[in-house]
């Protein structure tokens, strides 16, 4: 067998006769990575033992000590100054034993009515809490970044597609804020899973409570959670709150994606409607003229690993039985890569989005092209009694003729419009051309001139701008 670091300063090794082996340590550690939650497993001690106190289970002296002693802990941590060691485990036993050392029996105090089971959820609970407020400032960021550009882009129609064919003219700010939406609905899917990540755990203790007399509401009070896990085994055994947390990130992973996908084709030449900041692009070793996007390629393709940990979280709690396993260790290290993935892609996508320079002449010499006012014109049919299917295969049968003989709907003659339709007068040419096709726009959410400056305005007042 090979000897580990003996048994000594580990909290459970009373009933152990044989010290853990080197291996077992080191494969079952989690300090390599959950040590990014000290300050929260502070706070949490801190809080623990100041309830503690109030209920005559320490006395003030002692938490005061405790108080003291942590926060000195969390200054040695963060100057670097902390030893780590995986015979210790993760970072409930580093500070516990840290603050064993200086205290003695005040410190061998602290874990009264605690068990690491409560205790690393609540850690986990509070630095999801963190990262939730953190991404929704990020998440606001690039939405200012969006709303920013509305104005000066507001003079643009660009083609909107659908199945990646030209379908109907948009104002370039009705696209703007299509993405601001998207990340609007990610900021409030993270509001409401923060409430339920708002939870206390700790008084679960190890699955059944503590016989011992303390006050669930002063914790919750002191950490700020706005609810207290009703059922010990319950809250003991599961990680939803993080799983939702995992969707969140990628959902908002898929969104960024979505974006970076139209913003690399639409900066090909093949498109050439958009220029993307060079300071986000790099170039290439061997073809001279290459300016790449990868930062929004990168973008993309960090979508995969936010989806895959998203899977990791819902397959590591599909088969665990009531209460806590230590499978549920697994838990941070997809949660913590989920989330620097997705700040990093915020954090870049906020410049992206300032930096990037539509190209409105390349974008206007081909807006008439592919019929894109073909719906306004059988909409100008369908004012005038048309039945709907008429008026589709009367401006079916035109647009034929149009590719037919490289003609745009727009610069038919009327009396080639009127042999297709009596319907049309010379009011036909207030609807035909893209930027006319979008002044007819009328139904709230269109791309309507005065509907987009009326959300312009809208999400200029809730972001602050
Ligand atoms: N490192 C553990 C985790 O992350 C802490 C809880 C361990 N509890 C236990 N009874 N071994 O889940």
């Amino acid at each position: 067998m090979t000897q580990g670091t003996g048994n000594q300063g580990k909290a459970w090794s009373g009933v152990f006769t044989e010290a853990t082996d080197s291996r077992m340590e080191a494969f079952s550690e989690s300090i390599s990575f959950d040590k990014r939650m000290y300050a929260q497993d502070i706070a949490g001690s801190i809080a623990h033992a100041r309830m503690l106190s109030d209920v005559g289970l320490l006395t003030r002296a002692e938490f005061e000590a405790i108080e003291r002693e942590l926060t000195n802990i969390k200054g040695q941590i963060e100057r670097g100054e902390f030893a780590y060691s995986s015979a210790l485990e993760d970072v409930h036993m580093h500070v516990e034993k840290a603050l064993t050392d200086k205290l003695g029996d005040v410190g061998r105090k602290l874990h009264t009515a605690r068990s690491r089971n409560d205790q690393v959820s609540t850690d986990f609970r509070l630095w999801i809490r963190d990262a939730i407020d953190a991404l929704d400032r990020a998440l606001a960021n690039l939405q200012r970044a969006f709303v920013a550009r509305c104005d000066a882009d507001f003079d643009v129609v660009v083609p909107a597609y659908t199945h990646t064919q030209r379908a109907q003219p948009v104002l370039a700010p009705h696209i703007w804020l299509a993405y601001v939406e998207k990340y609007a609905r990610d900021r409030e899917r993270l509001q409401d899973c923060r409430k339920r990540v708002n939870t206390l755990s700790l008084g679960a203790a190890a699955c059944a409570g503590t016989s011992l007399p303390i006050d669930r509401n002063l914790t919750a009070k002191y950490l700020g959670f706005e609810r207290i896990a009703a059922n010990s085994v319950d809250v003991s055994s599961d990680r939803d709150f993080a799983t939702e947390f995992a969707y969140d990130l990628a959902q908002i992973a898929i969104h960024l994606s979505g974006w970076a996908e139209d913003w690399i084709w639409q900066s090909t030449a093949e498109f050439d409607f958009i220029a993307l900041p060079q300071p986000f692009c790099t170039g290439s070793s061997i073809m001279p003229q290459k300016v790449n996007p990868d930062a929004l390629e990168l973008i993309r393709g960090k979508t995969a690993r936010v989806v895959g940990n998203l899977t990791s979280l819902l397959m590591l709690t599909k088969g665990i039985p009531l209460a806590y396993n230590r499978d549920l260790q697994e838990d941070k290290e997809p949660i913590f890569d989920s989330y620097d993935a997705v700040s990093a892609a915020l954090e870049l996508a906020a410049p992206i989005v300032e930096g990037a320079v539509l190209k409105r002449d390349s974008i206007n010499s081909r807006l008439n092209k592919g019929y894109l006012d073909a719906t306004s014109l059988m909409e100008y049919l369908i004012r005038r009694g048309a039945p709907q299917r008429t008026a589709h295969g009367v401006v079916g049968k035109l647009v034929r003729r149009g590719i037919e003989s490289g003609v745009a709907l727009a610069d038919f003659p009327l009396e080639t419009l009127r042999e297709a339709s009596d319907l049309v007068d010379e009011t036909v040419y207030d609807y035909l051309g893209a930027q006319n096709a979008v002044n007819a726009m009328k139904s709230y959410g269109s791309t309507a001139p005065e509907q987009v400056r009326f959300q312009i305005d809208e999400w200029k007042k809730r972001l602050g701008l």
